[in-house]
Formats: C-alpha cells, sequence, structure tokens
C-alpha cells in the first residue's frame, strides 16, 4: 500500500477509530473515565490527521509528534489527576497505536515504512507526553515534600515555644517567691527584682517578634519612612545591644564614611533590624570576641555590615538562616535562647525598604558577616 493511500485510509478512519479508542480507554484504564479531563480525547481528531499528513508528507514522524502542544498538555493533566500513573498513560497511547494498526491492517497491508512511521509518531507521543507527566509529577511531590517540612517545623517550632516561655516564666516565679516568702535581706530582694524585670523584657521581646512576624506574614505593617541619617541608625541600635555587648566583654568596633549617608526608612524598623543582628553578633561571639560594624557607599547603594569571629555558621544552614525558625544546633541547655524569628524578621522589613541582607560565613568556628544594602537617598 503507498503512503497516500494509507494516509487517505487514515483521514477517512477517524471517526472510527475515535469512538473504539473511547471506548477501550473506559473500559480498559478506569481514571479515565472522567471525561471532562480527557485532553488526549478532545485533541485525538487534530493528531490523527497529523498522523496522516506525515504518512502522506513523509515528514518526520518524531518532529510532528514534538511539535504537538498536546502531548504536553495531556501529560500535565494526567499529573495532575493525583491517582494517575505513569503506566495509564502510557497505556492510552498504547491502545491508540493498536487501534489505529488494527483498523488500518485488515483491509489494506501495511507496507513496512508506513508501519514504522505510525510507531515512531507513537513512540515520540509517548516520550514528550510521559516527560511532562514526569516533570509536573515531580514538582508536585516537591511541593507535598515542602508542605510537610513546613509542618514539621511547626510542630518542633510549638513544642520550642513552650520551653522558650516557661524558662524565663520559671525565673520569675521563683523570684516573686523570694520577694514574698525570702528574708528582707535588700540585697537579695533587688536581685530577685533584677532577675524578673530581665526575664520579663526577654518574655515580651519573643512575644514581641512573634506578633511582628505575624503582622509583617499578612502584610500589616506600613513603614513610617522618613529621611534618616544610617550612621545615626546604627549607632542606635548598638545602644541596644550595648549591655550585651559588655557583659560578654566584646570588642566592639564601628566604622563610617566621612560623607553621610542617607536613606528613606523607618526608623524604629530599620533600628529593628541592626539591633537583631547585633544582638545575634554578641549572642553567637565568645566572650572577649571582636564585632566589627562598618557603614559603606558603592555603586549600589548603602552597606552596613556586620562582622563577628564567632562561632560562625556551618555551610548547610548558611542558605538557610533567613528562614523561619531555623537555628544552628545548640546544646541541650539552649544557652542564648531564641525562637529563631530574629533573621526572618530582618529581611522581611529589610525587603520592605526595597533592600537586602545576606549572611556570609566560611563555616562553624569561623565567624559570621551580614550584609545590609539599602537604596540611597542623594542629599
Ligand atoms: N552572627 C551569627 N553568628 C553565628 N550564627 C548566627 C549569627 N546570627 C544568626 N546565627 C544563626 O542563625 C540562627 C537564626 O538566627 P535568628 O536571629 O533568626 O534566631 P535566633 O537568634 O536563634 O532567635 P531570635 O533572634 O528569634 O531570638 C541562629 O539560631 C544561629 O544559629
Ligand atoms: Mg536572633
Amino acid at each position: 500500500m503507498s503512503e497516500n493511500l494509507a494516509a487517505k485510509r487514515l483521514q477517512e478512519l477517524i471517526p472510527t477509530i475515535m469512538a473504539r479508542w473511547d471506548e477501550r480507554v473506559r473500559a480498559e484504564v478506569p481514571p479515565a473515565a472522567d471525561a471532562k479531563k480527557v485532553i488526549l480525547r478532545d485533541s485525538l481528531a487534530k493528531m490523527l490527521e497529523v498522523m496522516a499528513k506525515v504518512l502522506g508528507d513523509r515528514t518526520d514522524p518524531r518532529t510532528a509528534a514534538r511539535d504537538l502542544a498536546y502531548p504536553t498538555i495531556h501529560g500535565e493533566e494526567r499529573a495532575n489527576q493525583a491517582t494517575y500513573t505513569l503506566e495509564e498513560l502510557i497505556l492510552e497511547f498504547h491502545i491508540l497505536q493498536e487501534v489505529v494498526l488494527e483498523e488500518l491492517e485488515p483491509d489494506h497491508r501495511l507496507d513496512k515504512r508506513d508501519r514504522g512511521v505510525i510507531i515512531q509518531y507513537f513512540n515520540e507521543m509517548v516520550r514528550v507526553t510521559a516527560g511532562e507527566f514526569v516533570r509536573v509529577q515531580q514538582t508536585l511531590q516537591a511541593y507535598a515534600d515542602r508542605l510537610a517540612q513546613s509542618d514539621r517545623s511547626k510542630d518542633e517550632f510549638l513544642a520550642m515555644l513552650g520551653h522558650e516561655l516557661r524558662n524565663p516564666l520559671g525565673a520569675i516565679s521563683t523570684a516573686l517567691f523570694l520577694l514574698q516568702e525570702g528574708p528582707a535581706d535588700g540585697a537579695a530582694r533587688k536581685g530577685a527584682l533584677e532577675v524578673a524585670t530581665r526575664q520579663a523584657r526577654h518574655m515580651k521581646q519573643m512575644l514581641d517578634d512573634l506578633l511582628d512576624l505575624a503582622r509583617i506574614n499578612e502584610g500589616k505593617i506600613t513603614l513610617q519612612r522618613t529621611r534618616l541619617d544610617l550612621g545615626i541608625e546604627v549607632q542606635q541600635a548598638l545602644e541596644v545591644a550595648q549591655g550585651l555587648f559588655s557583659m560578654r566583654k566584646h570588642v566592639v568596633s564601628v566604622s563610617q564614611p566621612v560623607e553621610r549617608i542617607y536613606v528613606m526608612a523607618d526608623s524604629v524598623r530599620l533600628g529593628q533590624c541592626f539591633s537583631n543582628l547585633f544582638v545575634n553578633a554578641a549572642k553567637y561571639t565568645n566572650l572577649g570576641g571582636r564585632i566589627e560594624v562598618s557603614l559603606e557607599r558603592d555603586h549600589e547603594g548603602a552597606l552596613v555590615r556586620v562582622r563577628d569571629n564567632g562561632v560562625g555558621i556551618p555551610t548547610h544552614l548558611l542558605a538557610n538562616v533567613f528562614d523561619l525558625f531555623t537555628q544552628a544546633p545548640r546544646g541541650p541547655d539552649r544557652a542564648g535562647g531564641g525562637l529563631g524569628l530574629g533573621l526572618t524578621i530582618v529581611r522581611r522589613l529589610i525587603e520592605l525598604h526595597e533592600g537586602r541582607v545576606e549572611a556570609k560565613s566560611e563555616g562553624a568556628g569561623m565567624g559570621s558577616e551580614f550584609v545590609v544594602r539599602l537604596p540611597v537617598l542623594d542629599a
């Protein structure tokens, strides 16, 4: 049989092939019974017409199949039907190939070439469709994995939150007990009051962070932006961390250019970012460590660098330090405490200012550097 004859015959048989294919697929591939999503069936006529053209014009069957959009769409649709497997998808095409060959062959013996062309065309169809199917399935799986991971993180976070809030509360209860029951010794009373005050402040800080994060996530934070001298903002934030620096005997140095750098920013929120970075530098740097803060300006804008020679960040954590709840493992006492919210808040707030923040570290024990970039306001 010449290819033209086979092509002509195929054209005539399109309605029959479609009907037979539909019937067989419904019987043999159960999920395909959902007619709305049977993209392949809807585009079957078009696909068979192209096949007839391939037979008639000697077009390359692989190119012809690859150029069609519907194998891709079909693969995508099937992958989205969660119960559908790759085997079922291939079976659909297999049935189509069988029906086409059976319909063409009884009265017209297909010559070798025509048969080869049809099979090649199908193979390419299956290849493209299955490729898309697998790609979409992998994307869906990755998404499901991420959701599951975030769910686990939330569970872990709740457990940690309970722990972190119970510690200061325990200290406050003990202090109150001492004040009520203990000896009326002035120094002891003062000590107990100090503990209670410090721990209450710590608790308030944690609760503020939690509420802030929730508000940032809901897009409820609006910046009150004014023209600010970045040097002054950094100095003010340093004062917040000063107590911690002194307590831990850190050597803190600050450098800034003679030219003032101005930014359009929310003073409170920017201060919150810098103090978070300074407090981190203090918390994660051993006694007597060095902390360097520098203000710079380059072609892109303003930079604030906070560098320490502290515990550093393990390479595998570096990419995730700004993610919610990410914390390097700590000893069983979880010295240093914290909820792992600080850097998440910093990044979101800096991004609200059209800036960005980056973490660098050569690894555990090698110190860390945080670089904040902000657009400058020309004086
Ligand atoms: N300067 C730093 N040096 C070493 N590790 C750091 C530094 N800053 C942050 N990290 C690591 O990144 C983690 C996340 O920091 P982040 O500020 O988000 O949370 P936190 O300090 O643990 O708690 P929070 O800030 O909510 O009180 C920290 O737990 C710590 O492991
Ligand atoms: Mg922190």
